[in-house]
């Protein structure tokens, strides 16, 4: 049975057929009309959401399948001090698949290893969002007509946008893809992207704190929110909270086929007024998170998907700790102190990722 906690869990050619499913989907969504009926997703979402639930729960319901699930953790059994694991072991009983929204870095992935159901991470932490990745890849394809050979710049809090995180780990298989990150030197792209996929790949990449500077090499233009939420200190968030905002001004420095794209909710980084300009992508991009959901869905309840043997690369090591205080492994109980090897041979945890800690005799 095959889950999708993160990009690597499909191949290059897996994705670009995801992306041919999700155009015959939306052109055609009278084919699918009966295709998950009978079937049900769970939606776990323990923090807030619009589009990635609502548009998972349009996906099955226009599936002809049905929803269930909570978006408020204190209505869940969380509140009573459930683990993640034993969530997911448990709604496996009510439903054929689950989508799982969660602050801790690494909870889907909990989730997955004890659920018999497939597992969908639609967000977990400041780590990473593979499904709204799906979403942006797709308008990428078709506003531009394929993901490779392009500029693609990322703008804003990279260091907590997951939607940064995983969108860069799926462009990293395309060919020829440049990528400029602008943000302020606090909201850099953490470790484990830029030396884990940017530099593993090697990748062309640039950092840069200047939008306008960027702005007229740039094919595509990811905007992001800035975390608040994610910020230990609040007065840094104050602080930078305004760092970038896209006016039509500034958009007019871009190219005339610039793809502006936003994983959206926006605060304020894009002025109201860039809505009309035909460069905007957005709202498209949100639509097309639906068609690429239903797609998803599809795929994980394939036959071919549930009767595959998965095949993960992680060992158990009692020398090494995780250093993230935002990972599953510091909160679930009785977890196995799992971790992976990247492309360099860097030790990393295989709950969020970020580099593991060897211990002292
Ligand atoms: C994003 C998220 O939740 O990470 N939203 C979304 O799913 N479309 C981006 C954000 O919250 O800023």
């Amino acid at each position: 049975m095959r889950s999708f906690i993160d990009i690597p869990d499909f191949s290059k050619d897996e994705l670009l057929d995801l992306m041919v499913l999700a155009e015959d989907i939306a052109q055609s969504p009278e084919k699918y009309a009966e295709s998950c009926k009978g079937k049900k997703l769970a939606t776990l979402f323990f923090e807030p959401s619009t589009r990635t639930r609502l548009s998972f729960e349009a996906a099955m319901l226009e599936l002809g399948g049905s929803v269930l699930g909570f978006s408020d953790p204190d209505s869940s059994s969380a509140s009573k001090g459930e683990s993640v694991s034993d969530t997911t072991r448990i709604v496996s009983c009510y439903a054929d698949i689950i989508a799982m929204r969660h602050p801790l870095e690494g909870a889907p992935f909990v989730g997955s290893l004890s659920a018999t159901v497939p597992v969908i991470n639609a967000g977990d932490g400041g780590h990473c969002h593979p499904t709204q990745t799906l979403a942006d890849l797709f308008t990428i394809k078709r506003e531009k007509g394929s993901v490779d050979n392009l500029t693609v710049g990322f703008c804003g809090d990279l260091r907590y946008g997951r939607t940064v995180h995983s969108l860069i780990s799926a462009l990293s298989m395309f060919e020829n893809v440049k990528v400029v990150l602008i943000s302020p030197e606090e909201l850099r792209l953490p470790e484990f992207i830029r030396k884990g996929v940017l530099e593993a790949h090697g990748m062309t990449y640039r950092e840069t704190r200047s939008l306008e500077e960027s702005l007229p090499e740039l094919d595509v233009l990811y905007m992001t929110r800035i975390q608040r939420e994610r910020f230990d200190d609040v007065t840094m968030y104050e602080r930078l909270k305004d760092s970038y905002v896209l006016t039509l001004e500034k958009l007019n420095l871009a190219k005339r086929d610039t793809c502006v794209l936003h994983p959206l909710p926006r605060v304020n980084e894009i002025s109201v007024k860039v809505d009309a300009d035909p460069r905007a992508c957005y709202f498209k991009q949100a639509e097309n998170g639906k068609y690429m959901r239903k797609a998803l869905i599809l795929k994980l309840l394939s036959k071919e998907s549930l009767s595959s043997t998965e095949n993960n690369e992680m060992f158990e090591s009692e020398k090494h700790y995780c250093a993230n205080p935002k990972c599953i492994s510091k909160t679930e109980q009785e977890i196995t102190n799992y971790f992976i090897k990247d492309k360099k041979d860097n030790i990393r945890c295989a709950y969020c990722e970020v580099g593991a800690i060897e211990k002292e005799d």
